[in-house]
């Protein structure tokens, strides 16, 4: 689901945007990675993460986002690059094959998303065999999800019961893990 016009400003000022590119960086550099390798950034926003990485690193990088608006911003500040490429794309049917991706990243954009296992599951199918998902967002207890759920219907409820089942079940693999009650952070890998 779109932000609202209040979130996009919290969420696109400059302070943050570095603080999310730093952090993007961070988790890209817990892979092994290798130059040209492909690279999906899942609900991209204004583009500040993927654009920082397509300026320091030689990967091949598509960012998607619902939302217009955020998606011409990311195309605008990003011109001057031939690496890095932005599409206006629902993420729960992405318009790419199976094992397209070395690595699929995505940071607080579930919890926008109703239907956020449909969600995880294209990030899960678009990855490569040997590739990688970097997965970072807030999740809920299991039973503020239940309510969650039948009352906010606008609102992602991920929850770590859920995430974890499908992992399982699409083959990831963690090779790096920090969760709290409140977030989720974790690196997989696709065997
Ligand atoms: C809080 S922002 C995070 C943006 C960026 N990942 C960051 O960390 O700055 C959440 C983003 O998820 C996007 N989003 C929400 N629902 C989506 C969907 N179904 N498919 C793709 N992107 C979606 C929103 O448009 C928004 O840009």
């Amino acid at each position: 689901m779109k932000m609202s016009n209040l979130e996009k400003i919290l969420v696109n000022n400059p302070i943050r945007s570095r603080q999310v590119s730093h952090y993007a960086e961070k988790m890209l550099k817990r892979i092994d990675f290798q130059a040209g390798q492909t690279y999906l950034d899942f609900g991209c926003g204004n583009g500040a993460a993927a654009i920082n990485l397509a300026t320091k690193y030689p990967l091949e990088i598509i960012g998607i986002d619902v939302d217009l608006d955020q998606i011409r911003l990311a195309q605008q500040a990003s011109c001057h690059l031939t690496n890095v490429r932005f599409i206006p794309v629902d993420g729960t049917r992405l318009p790419f094959d199976d094992g397209e991706f070395d690595i699929v990243f995505t940071n607080k954009v579930t919890h926008h998303i109703p239907n956020w296992l449909e969600a995880v599951a294209e990030m899960a199918r678009v990855v490569k065999p040997g590739g990688h998902l970097i997965y970072a967002d807030l999740i809920a207890p299991n039973w503020l999800a239940q309510l969650g759920g039948r009352v906010m219907k606008q609102t992602g409820f991920p929850t770590s019961d859920g995430l974890e089942t499908l992992f399982r079940q699409r083959c990831l693999r963690p090779v790096h893990a920090s969760i709290t009650s409140m977030h989720y952070e974790v690196v997989l890998q696709k065997v």
